[in-house]
């Protein structure tokens, strides 16, 4: 099953996009599911469905064309209730024991319930081998990088905090009952969040595995580039593959008319730095089309231009983002794939087996795979787009650092 996610700032075309891939995936034959993890839902509108927008916002799935099913996750519908209860709760834990700021800080990056509901049917869907084809139209760039954070951030917290609190709260109910201001979560909420920690777990194998692709869609505006570095650093570090830059809505050079030549030059000169800032992924170019690409067909063309002959639904070869690799001298390298990042920018600090990445704004928690937990870090590196992390045995590294 081949689940292909778009992201890029917004109003660059993400839906359009979306839409039109999963639309061409369909007229393929292949049982294909679009499913929208955007609050500003505009699939339907895309697909100029006849339906209002929120008769897709239900428990299944509608099929709009044949063999094309389309979904616009809502979370009013179900679930609102019991995220907000687990989201305080975290956040009143927070206040009140003075956490390491590592955890603080992540734990304020708990996305809303639309967002993570979304995740939760994404895995449903995933499970229920009904789809040959998974696109997602996602949020936003930020807000997606979040989301896809979530899982590692829950699992620090969960792995670190929850055990000793959940002891701590059983040990102490019954005088704790009495204080006022200590947050008191019953077990329900102990095992609500175990639950959803198990199933985000999932959700991010699921989106981290060699069948899931990322694609950044941009116009061609250096406000908009800039975002999409950013994004192209962040989901690499955050262990997502990016397959493919989609520069949409590009002006066809034509008549001598100043206003239109300006744009085309302006375009052009965005897009050789483009080229430049994400080497070795294709860039698919979209015209601006003379109306809104709207319906099923309007799509189609859309994004069959835009592929221009590559097959939309190709599984991308060579390595991941991530990659280990072992040294004769018992040490090893840990090298991630961290495009358009210079090495002052780039933070490590080790905690237990967890390495604590921060990139600019994003952080991550990589946990180390148990061969490399036993071992030190010697040193790190930027080299060619790659962060290079070398791990030595405990003595070796402490002679390396003399
Ligand atoms: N290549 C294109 N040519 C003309 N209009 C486009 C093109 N791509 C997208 N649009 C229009 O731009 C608007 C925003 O696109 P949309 O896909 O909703 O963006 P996003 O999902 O990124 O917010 C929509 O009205 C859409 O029809
Ligand atoms: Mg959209």
């Amino acid at each position: 099953m081949r689940i292909l996610l778009f992201t890029g700032k917004g109003g660059v075309g993400k839906s359009t996009v979306a839409a039109g891939t999963a639309a061409l995936a369909a007229r393929r034959g292949l049982r294909t599911l679009v499913i929208s993890t955007d609050a500003a839902h505009s699939l339907a509108d895309a697909y100029g469905a006849a339906e209002p927008g929120s008769a897709y916002g239900g428990a299944d799935p509608v099929e709009i064309a044949p063999g094309l099913h389309l979904q616009q996750v809502d979370a009013q519908l179900r679930f609102e209730q019991s995220w907000a209860d687990i989201q305080r709760y975290l956040l009143s834990v927070l206040d009140a024991v003075g956490m390491d700021p590592v955890a603080a800080e992540e734990m304020t990056v708990i996305p809303g319930a639309e967002e993570v509901l979304a995740l939760l049917e994404l895995r449903e869907h995933a499970r229920s081998g009904s789809w040959d084809v998974i696109v997602v139209d996602c949020a936003p760039t930020a807000e997606t990088l979040r989301l896809l954070a979530l899982p590692e951030a829950l699992g620090w917290y969960l792995e670190r905090l929850l055990p000793i609190q959940r002891r701590l709260v059983r040990a102490l109910r019954p005088v704790l009952d009495r204080a006022a201001g200590v947050p008191m979560p019953g077990d329900t909420v102990f095992d609500a969040i175990t639950r959803l920690h198990g199933e985000l777990d999932d959700v991010h194998d699921l989106l981290s595995g060699p069948e899931s692709t990322v694609r950044l869609v941009l116009t061609p505006e250096q406000v908009v580039l800039a975002e999409a570095r950013r994004a192209y650093t962040g989901l690499c570090l955050f262990g997502y593959r990016v397959d493919g830059v989609i520069a949409n809505r590009v002006f066809p050079a034509g008549d001598d008319d100043p206003w239109r030549a300006g744009w085309v030059a302006a375009q052009r000169e965005v897009l050789d730095d483009v080229a430049q800032s994400f080497p070795g992924l294709p860039v698919w170019t979209s015209e601006y089309q003379p109306a809104e690409p709207v319906g099923v067909d309007a799509l189609c063309a859309l994004a069959a231009d835009l592929y221009d002959g590559a097959d939309p639904l190709a599984v991308p070869g060579g390595e991941g983002p991530f990659r280990v690799s072992r040294s004769e001298d018992g040490g090893a390298v840990a090298r991630l794939t961290l495009p358009n990042a210079r090495r002052s920018e780039v933070d490590l600090a080790r905690n237990g087996d967890e390495l604590v990445m921060t990139v600019g704004s994003y952080r991550r928690l990589l946990t180390l795979p148990p061969g490399l937990a036993r071992l030190r870090v010697a040193g790190a590196s930027v080299v060619d787009g790659e962060l290079r992390v070398r791990f030595a045995e405990p003595a070796a590294a402490l002679r390396e650092a003399r």
